[in-house]
């Protein structure tokens, strides 16, 4: 640990750091990690653009929208840049993430104001960038699907110190959905070995974790060679770690229902840190439309699924995800949507208007829906999902669970915490209960959280 003086020093030489971060936990993940990266080349984070010496907007592509916030984010950088180079001084613009995969060259071009675009596989490359930036000049790109090195080839650990950390173990996706830029702009599937993940998850118990959530675009295809040299399901990773010493919560992210195993299903009846709550999107319910997706699954799979998962874990909650206005389809797909919701009954939903994305086969495909068809499909199933968390919330009020209090809330003696199922929970309680996992009864369900008191 550097003394004071020192700390001092460094604040004062040190660059600062702003690092902005769309898209799903992946990118999270994947900012933290950037931090680190920059952390070597004393780079501190900072959380104002103003006093930043370089930003970098880790972006999503998934969908049109996401994407162009890129680009007023940007045209807003091209401002602040410009008024720092009259006042002599300088700024360094990178993007990163899906954006910078899928669209590098046509950036640099659109919006030339960026110093660096750099792929989610290339980021621990981003000094050697910044070193070609500073000798070259113009934009440096570097989107390459190099052998896999990135893991091996990044610093450890030591951005964010809180309870719970993201902690990615799968990346890429080998299913093409044929909606989804996934695959084209994370590349082909890949596990990273136990030993990598077992080593990583012990750093950051030690640093004061005691939740992790296993991140993975198709995280329940994770497989790979486990610390005895035979290969390992995602089951098995999860019986290791939930023998961790510490490690009291453990979550996976994003599953495809098509890889969930019978083994994984009956590790959330076996498992006690394993947290009842499971994402397994669906998109749609008519099989019509699921086979145009190419989702490789039907309604039928996944009610199958979900009910052996409620069988293992009865109190388990189911979250999803789904698209609307899908090209093909018409009321009765859309229709066939709402009743699959209506059996499953979720806790939790994403839902989106589909959104066609340059080079995926739907974006061509006939029978495009025009987007009022699309909102008025939105608005019917958000309000039907809608209704379902409530239920959801309310059946859950008068029970006494243990939360994890892990940030301050808005007002004082507020603490916000997490319970088993994912709510986010508003608790009365004092600053010396920041970070510890305690009993508290839920007393009142509210619009998007639960209020509830300490137990005694
Ligand atoms: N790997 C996950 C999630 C991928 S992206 C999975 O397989 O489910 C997260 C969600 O964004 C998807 O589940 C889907 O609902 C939505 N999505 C992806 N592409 C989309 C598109 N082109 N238009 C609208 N929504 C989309
Ligand atoms: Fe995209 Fe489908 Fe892969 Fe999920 S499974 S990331 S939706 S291609
Ligand atoms: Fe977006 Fe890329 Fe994640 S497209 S959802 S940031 S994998």
């Amino acid at each position: 640990m550097p003394d004071d003086s020192q700390r001092n020093i460094r604040t004062r030489l040190s660059k600062k750091l702003f690092v902005k971060t769309y898209g799903c936990q992946m990118n999270v993940y994947d900012s933290g990690r950037m931090t680190d990266v920059l952390a070597r080349l004393d780079y501190l984070e900072t959380e104002t653009v103003e006093d930043a010496d370089m930003i970098v907007l880790n972006t999503c592509h998934i969908r049109e929208k996401a994407a162009e916030k890129v680009y007023s984010e940007l045209g807003r950088l091209r401002a602040l840049k410009e008024r720092r180079r009259e006042a002599g001084g300088d700024l360094m613009i990178a993007v990163a993430g899906c954006v910078a995969q899928a669209e590098g060259e046509e950036m640099a071009r659109r919006a030339p104001v960026v110093d660096i675009i750099v792929g989610p596989q290339t980021y621990h490359r981003l000094p050697d960038l910044i070193t070609r930036h500073a000798r070259e000049g113009g934009t440096v790109i570097d989107t390459d699907f190099p052998a896999r090195d990135r893991f091996t080839s990044l610093p450890s650990r030591r951005h964010g110190a809180g309870r719970v950390a993201f902690l990615s173990i799968q990346e890429g996706c080998d299913k093409f959905c044929t909606f989804c830029v996934v695959p084209y702009t994370r590349g082909a599937e890949f596990s990273r070995p136990a030993r990598d993940i077992l080593d990583e998850a012990k750093a950051l118990l030690a640093s004061g974790v005691v939740e992790v959530v296993l991140l993975g675009q198709n995280v329940n295809a994770w497989h790979g060679e486990g610390t005895d040299g035979r290969p390992w399901t995602l089951a098995r990773l999860i019986g290791e770690l939930a023998s961790l010493d510490r490690l009291r919560r453990i979550r996976y992210t994003t599953s495809h229902p098509s890889d969930m195993s019978g083994d994984l299903i009956r590790a959330h009846g076996e498992i006690d840190s394993l947290m009842p709550y499971l994402h397994l999107p669906v998109q749609s319910g008519s099989d019509r439309i699921l086979k145009a997706m190419n989702r490789r699954h039907t309604t039928a799979d996944y009610l199958g699924v979900i009910a052996a998962v409620r069988k293992a874990r009865p109190d388990i909650a189911i979250s999803g995800d789904f698209i609307v206005g899908f090209p093909g389809e018409d009321d009765a797909d859309f229709a066939a949507t709402l009743s699959l919701v209506r059996e499953v009954s979720y806790a939790s939903a994403f839902s989106f208007k589909y959104s066609p994305r340059p080079g995926t086969p739907a974006a061509t495909a006939d029978g495009q829906v025009p987007d009022e068809v699309k909102a008025e499909r939105l608005g019917i199933l958000q309000h039907l999902l809608k209704d379902q968390q409530n239920t959801f919330n309310r059946a859950t009020v008068g029970h006494t669970v243990p939360v994890l209090l892990e940030r301050r809330g808005r007002y004082s003696h507020q603490l916000v915490g997490r319970s088993p199922w994912l709510q986010a929970v508003h608790v009365d309680a004092g600053e010396r209960h920041l970070g510890s996992l305690i009993d508290v009864t839920l007393t009142e369900a509210r619009a998007n959280s639960m209020a509830g008191m300490l137990a005694a």
